[in-house]
Formats: structure tokens, C-alpha cells, sequence
């Protein structure tokens, strides 16, 4: 191996161009493949901006020819060389009309075959990526990733940094904040028995900031949460952390619109609507049974309850009689894509989501096709397709349930019919804010209300009053912002005042001592002069796959972790040694492991 020498590299790998003809240049960087035809060589050398075209011919010294002769791929080079014009341009790459003639080639590492092919489509499983992770982040679509990453944190910086919110970094090891996940925990040495907790959200700090006075904070933060992990979720993930004094939700909403403007303007090119469409919860649920609705496509859900209520047919009108709901989407249109063995396979998606069956009707040129038109009297059927303009060329689905199952079920699906359907137009942006979540959310297994957001949630004034006769009524001063039907972000008006506070997690079932043993500090800190104040967090990580156009998280983060949380590159978590864990006062109790 040798070293660079007196070589100091002049230009990037993809900076030449026809202009730069007869320089005499230094490029460094990794070989991207190598062509040996006898008398000459190519060499494709890569760095993070490009690829050029080397070439060997007899005008080197033997020794040099010898050397790259060796060259295989990844090896890093470094070349000295004279800048011309290419035979036959290669209009694929930015430096495709010039090549450079090496007179100077230093072998400065070596290589192993890589274990997978450097670049973009090479299909590799998602395993090896992640164990050659330094590999993987050799293809330029990760670096590109990368950039927007770091280009996004920039353009956040600014526009935060312009409208007076000050960056504050808030702990890592800290008491729990709850944000409906499981905390990770971290032994403490000098504390015999104690643990910190890791930060689902920066949320009890940035309302303890607002208390001190701070008036705008934001934060680009770390965040830990031990969850199920879906494609868009990780344990560890970074949010854009925002809280302001002294305002209420048009004030968030108004200037994150002018944040969400600056961003997808700086970074896309892109022209967002402000203001953004807004919707509130109960709609969103009604029309599209999620409260994150994809709104680049129809098919919405339609409530045929009344209709159904008595009728002959029993998983229907039982359903009614139950309390829960019909309810139907018309995949307009599409009727004829949909063989019986897809709508069964429907049949099966929607059963993950807890329904019993898939109820269906297809409208075709002969007449319609249904399991379940045999139980319906001719005046249902009508009134049915009448309310979901049933067409030719339709095809009808219904489930029918307690409501929670219904919208769950028949959400999902909508989403699932236009996937296999491919009808989204994935350069659409579609963004809209979701408000007046309910405050409260049933919790089945733990049989008592959890707070739907979070609960410093502030409720609305209109509805406070009902907080301990009837909170499921209750709704709060929450928003989401959802683009493509995605979560991005979402926030709250606080509560800003010790006694809300209070009936708040009494509402929530917890008694005094807990409430004072989890959260006496910021009750305390209540009690001197606390500002109305509210705020928002992003998620940084989905952000920016929405502006790469990436359907994996891990394509966003450089070393992500994987659906079971771990680090195939490095192997984390692993165990410790007992000298270690003596130090934490640790006793493993490993037996039904
Ligand atoms: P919330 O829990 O809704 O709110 O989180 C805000 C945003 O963070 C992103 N997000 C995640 N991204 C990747 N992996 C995860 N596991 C994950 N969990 C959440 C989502 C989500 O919209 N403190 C409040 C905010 C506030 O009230 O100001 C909070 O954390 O995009
Ligand atoms: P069954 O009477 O159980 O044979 O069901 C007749 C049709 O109704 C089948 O197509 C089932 O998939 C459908 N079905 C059963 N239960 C439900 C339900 N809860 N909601 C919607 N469709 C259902």
C-alpha cells in the first residue's frame, strides 16, 4: 500500500467536465469497476459527488500500467492525470463527455470483494445491508439520502433560528415521559437500584422551558421508545421538537404552515397550499375510517347502518343492534380487477384488523355478483347501492362490527385496494391537519381512559366541563399534520394550570401520590406563573422520507436498527460482564429466556 504522497486531490469525482479539457488534475476516491482490454484500462473512480472514467494507455510508465493492472473494485486510488474529451460520450453520468488519462496511479487500500454490489437496485437482502452497512452507504442513493437529511436539519435551523426559537438541547438521561410507549432504561451506578429513562419525547422539558420563560424552543431530538416497530417506526428516531408561549392553535398551526412551506419549497422545488385543508377527527373517521387519511384517492367509507338495522340478514342488523355499525367502500371503477380469489385474499386482509367476514357485492355487465344479496330484500339492496352510487363496474365491500373494528378494518383497506390497484400518484403531496382529537381514548386491556395524545393535553374550553361525567366526549386542542396519508407530526395546547393538570390524571386514573411521584415536579412548576403555551414534534426521520420518496425508514438513517431492534452491524444489544452488571447492581434472572 502506499501513501498519497505529495498528491493532493484537485476535484471531486463528479466535477469534470468538457470545459476542464487539459488540466492536469488529482482525483481520489474508490474504484467503481474496471475494464483491462490488453494495451488499455479503465477505471471507474467514485467519490460521494460521482464517477469519472480513467484511463491507462502506453503513454504511462510500465511500472504505473503494472500497478493498475492489480486495481479490482473498491480498491482506493489516488490519480493524477490530464482531463480530455471522451471517444463516445456516456450521457448516463455528469462527467460522461470527458475522461481522465492517468500519468500517476497510488494504491492507497486494498479490498475484499464486497459483500454486496455497490449500487442502487443491487437486490440484496435487507440483512446483509445492514450488516455492511459502511457498504450500503456507498451507493449514491443513500448518500443522496444522507444530504437531504443534513440539508433538511439546515433548512430547519434556519427557518427556527429566523422566528426566534431558541435550540435547546434537553437531557438524554432522564425521569419518564410518557408518550404511550415503553421507556428504555439505564441503570444508575452511584444510585443503587435507580434507573433513568430515556426520552420518548422531549415533552416535559420543552413545557418546563416554557415555565422558565424561554417564549419559542425547538430542538432536533433524539427520541426512545421500546414499541412494536412497523416500516415507518424505529426505537431510536430523531423528532423536530417545537413549543411557543402564549398561544393557542391557530398560532401553532399558522407558522408551521410557514415552516411546512419554506421546507418542500428549499428542498422540492415544491409549492405547498396554504393554508393547509384541515379536518377534524370525527370526519376523518367517518369518511375514512383512519385519523391519518390518505386523500390522493376515493373509495370512502359510507354508513349503511340504518339501512341494514332489521334486516333479515343477521350480521348485519346484529351488528346494529349491538351498537356497532355497517359500513361499505365502493371501489369505483374497478370492479373487473377483483377476481373472488382477490376478494378473499381482502377477506383475510381485513381479518388482521379484527372483522369476521368481508361482505361483497360487484356490479358487472350481467347483473351482480354477492354472497350476501340472497339475504337482502330487493328494497335493501336498492337503498344500499343507491347511498354508494353503486355502478357497473363497481365493486362494493362491507364489514360490519362495533364501530372501532369497522373503521379499523375498512381504513385499512382502503388503503390496501388502491396499493394493489397502483392508482397513487406518488409525486402527489397531499397534506391536511387533523384537529379535535378526542382527549381520550378507551384502553380495553388496562380497562380505563388513556390520554389519546399525551396527557399535558389540554382539553377544549367548551368541553371541560364534561372531563369527569363523561370524557369520552371530551375533545382536545390536538392536531396532526398527515401528508399522504402518513403521520408527520403532531402537538397540542398544553394545559397550563396545576388544577386542570390534576383532574386531568385523575381522569386518567391516577391517584394523588402517583401523579405527585411521576409528575410533582411540573405540577410545582405550575404553581409559578406558567405562560399558555403549545407546540408540535415532527418526525424528522419520516420527513425526510417523504422528500426522498423512501417506503423504508432505515433508507433515511444511516444506521438504523431492525423490526426487532437490533444493530446487525455491530451486534448491539449484547450481554455484559458480571463485573459490569455488579457495578449497576444488576442480577440477571434469565430462566424463562
Ligand atoms: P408524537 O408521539 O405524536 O408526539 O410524536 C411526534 C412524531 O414523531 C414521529 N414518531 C416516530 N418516528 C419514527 N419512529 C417512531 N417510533 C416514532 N414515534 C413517533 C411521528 C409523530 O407524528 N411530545 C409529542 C409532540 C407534542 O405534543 O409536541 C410527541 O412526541 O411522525
Ligand atoms: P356467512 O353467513 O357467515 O357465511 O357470511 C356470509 C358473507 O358475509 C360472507 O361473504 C362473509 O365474508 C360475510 N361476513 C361475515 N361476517 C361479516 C361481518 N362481520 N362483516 C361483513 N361481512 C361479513
Amino acid at each position: 500500500m502506499e501513501t498519497m504522497g505529495s498528491l493532493r486531490r484537485t476535484h471531486m469525482c463528479g466535477e469534470l467536465r468538457l470545459d476542464d479539457r487539459g488540466k492536469e488534475v488529482v482525483l481520489m476516491g474508490w474504484v467503481q469497476r474496471e475494464r483491462n482490454l490488453g494495451s488499455l484500462i479503465f477505471l471507474d473512480l467514485r467519490d460521494t459527488t460521482g464517477i469519472t472514467q480513467i484511463v491507462f494507455d502506453d503513454t504511462i510508465s510500465d511500472d504505473m500500467f503494472k500497478k493498475a493492472e492489480k486495481v479490482r473494485a473498491e480498491f482506493v486510488l489516488a490519480i493524477r492525470g490530464k482531463v480530455r474529451k471522451r471517444q463516445s460520450a456516456n450521457k448516463d453520468i455528469l462527467t460522461g463527455d470527458i475522461e481522465v488519462l492517468a500519468d500517476e496511479i497510488r494504491i492507497l487500500d486494498t479490498a475484499k470483494t464486497p459483500a454486496i454490489y455497490i449500487k442502487d437496485d443491487d437486490n440484496v437482502s435487507e440483512s446483509m445491508r445492514l450488516k455492511y452497512r459502511y457498504l450500503d452507504l456507498r451507493k449514491p442513493f443513500m448518500q443522496e439520502n444522507l444530504k437531504l437529511r443534513a440539508k433538511t436539519a439546515k433548512v430547519v435551523r434556519d427557518f427556527f433560528y429566523e422566528n426566534n426559537f431558541v435550540e435547546i438541547e434537553t437531557p438524554m438521561l432522564t425521569k419518564p415521559t410518557p408518550e404511550g410507549a415503553r421507556d428504555y432504561l439505564v441503570p444508575s451506578r452511584v444510585n443503587p437500584g435507580e434507573f433513568y429513562a430515556l426520552p420518548q419525547s422531549p415533552q416535559l422539558m420543552k413545557q418546563l422551558l416554557m415555565v422558565s420563560g424561554m417564549d419559542r424552543y425547538y430542538q432536533i431530538a433524539k427520541c426512545f421508545r421500546d414499541e412494536d416497530l412497523r416500516a415507518n417506526r424505529q426505537p431510536e428516531f430523531t423528532q423536530i421538537d417545537v413549543e411557543m408561549s402564549f398561544v393557542d392553535v391557530e398560532d401553532v398551526i399558522e407558522i408551521n404552515e410557514k415552516f411546512l412551506y419554506r421546507l418542500f419549497k428549499e428542498l422540492k422545488g415544491i409549492e405547498i397550499q396554504i393554508p393547509i385543508k384541515r379536518m377534524t377527527y370525527r370526519e376523518a373517521m367517518d369518511r375514512f375510517g383512519v385519523d391519518k387519511p390518505d386523500l390522493r384517492f376515493g373509495f370512502e367509507l359510507v354508513d349503511i347502518s340504518d339501512i341494514v338495522k332489521d334486516s333479515v340478514f343477521k350480521v348485519f342488523s346484529g351488528a346494529v343492534k349491538n351498537g356497532g355499525a355497517v359500513r361499505g367502500i365502493n371501489v369505483k371503477g374497478y370492479g373487473d380487477k377483483f377476481t373472488r380469489k382477490d376478494i378473499n385474499s381482502l377477506e383475510e386482509y381485513v381479518k388482521t384488523y379484527g372483522a369476521k367476514g368481508l361482505a361483497w357485492v360487484k356490479i358487472t355487465e350481467d347483473g351482480m355478483t354477492s354472497p350476501i344479496a340472497k339475504f337482502l330484500e330487493d328494497e335493501e339492496l336498492d337503498s344500499i347501492l343507491k347511498r354508494m352510487d353503486g355502478q357497473k363496474g363497481d365493486l362494493l365491500l362491507f364489514v360490519a362490527d362495533k364501530n372501532s373494528i369497522v373503521f379499523d378494518s375498512l381504513g385499512n383497506l382502503r388503503n390496501e385496494v388502491a396499493r394493489r390497484l397502483d392508482i397513487i400518484d406518488k409525486d402527489e403531496l397531499n397534506l391536511v391537519w387533523i384537529t379535535e382529537f378526542p382527549l381520550f381514548e378507551y384502553d380495553e386491556e388496562e380497562r380505563r381512559y388513556v390520554a389519546k395524545h399525551h396527557p399535558f393535553t389540554s382539553p377544549m374550553e367548551e368541553d371541560i366541563d364534561r372531563l369527569e361525567t363523561s370524557p369520552e366526549t371530551v375533545r382536545a386542542k390536538a392536531y396532526d399534520i398527515v401528508i399522504n396519508g402518513d403521520e408527520m407530526g403532531g402537538g397540542s395546547i398544553r394545559i397550563s394550570n396545576s388544577d386542570l393538570q390534576r383532574r386531568m390524571f385523575k381522569a386518567l386514573g391516577l391517584s394523588e401520590e402517583e401523579a405527585n411521584d411521576k409528575f410533582g415536579f411540573l405540577l410545582e412548576a405550575f404553581k409559578y406563573g406558567t405562560p399558555p403555551h403549545g407546540g408540535i414534534a415532527y418526525g424528522f426521520d419520516r420527513l425526510i422520507m417523504t422528500l426522498t420518496n423512501s417506503s423504508n425508514i432505515r433508507d433515511v438513517i444511516a444506521f438504523p436498527k431492525t423490526q426487532s431492534a437490533t444493530c446487525l452491524l455491530t451486534d448491539a444489544p449484547t450481554g455484559v460482564s458480571d463485573s459490569q452488571l455488579e457495578e449497576a447492581h444488576i442480577k440477571l434472572d434469565l430462566k424463562n429466556e
